[in-house]
């Protein structure tokens, strides 16, 4: 069984998630509006991959006897003002995440719940990728000054993006 507390801030994790989710198809929207069609392709996967974070959190409430409960999601930003500023945006919230996971892993160790916190490791690991991933592309970009030809390259290698699993 979880304690009220870690079944509370598990579902907080989901609400994280599913906004997380929310936030990068918001950007895929305004890179399909900039012509970035391998960014906005990159923008939807990631919003798919965070959907599915969220619902790993939400069967493992399941599992262990818990209720997911669903809660209203803050809208995104509709816009930036440039394809850096995405990806500083990227960046920031995805180090703001692992801030999240790294307190819920404190809670379940204060809890001695083992078992959350063994399933909290594969979250721990996907944030080290995740926090790697947008800083890579966020330097890319940035030598690109967001124009010009390798502004395109870039976006061409964007669209290259496949769904990794989960
Ligand atoms: Fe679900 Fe991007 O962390």
């Amino acid at each position: 069984m979880l304690s009220q507390k870690m079944e509370t801030s598990l579902n907080q994790q989901v609400n994280a998630e599913l906004y997380s989710s929310y936030l990068y198809l918001s950007m895929s929207a305004y890179f399909s509006e900039i012509n970035l069609n391998g960014a906005a392709h990159w923008m939807r996967l990631q919003a798919q991959e965070e959907l599915t974070h969220a619902l790993k959190i939400y069967d493992y409430i399941n599992e262990r006897g818990g209720r997911p409960v669903l809660e209203g999601i803050e809208a995104p930003p509709k816009s930036w003002g440039s394809p850096t500023e995405v990806f500083e945006n990227v960046l920031s919230h995805e180090q703001k995440v692992t801030s999240l996971i790294n307190d819920l892993v404190d809670l379940a160790i204060s809890e001695k719940d083992h078992a959350t916190n063994n399933f909290l490791q594969w979250f721990v690991a996907e944030q080290v990728e995740e926090e790697a991933s947008a800083n890579d592309v966020l330097q890319k970009v940035k030598m690109t000054g967001n124009q010009g030809g390798g502004l395109f390259m870039l976006d061409q290698e964007l669209g290259k993006r496949v769904l990794s699993p989960a």
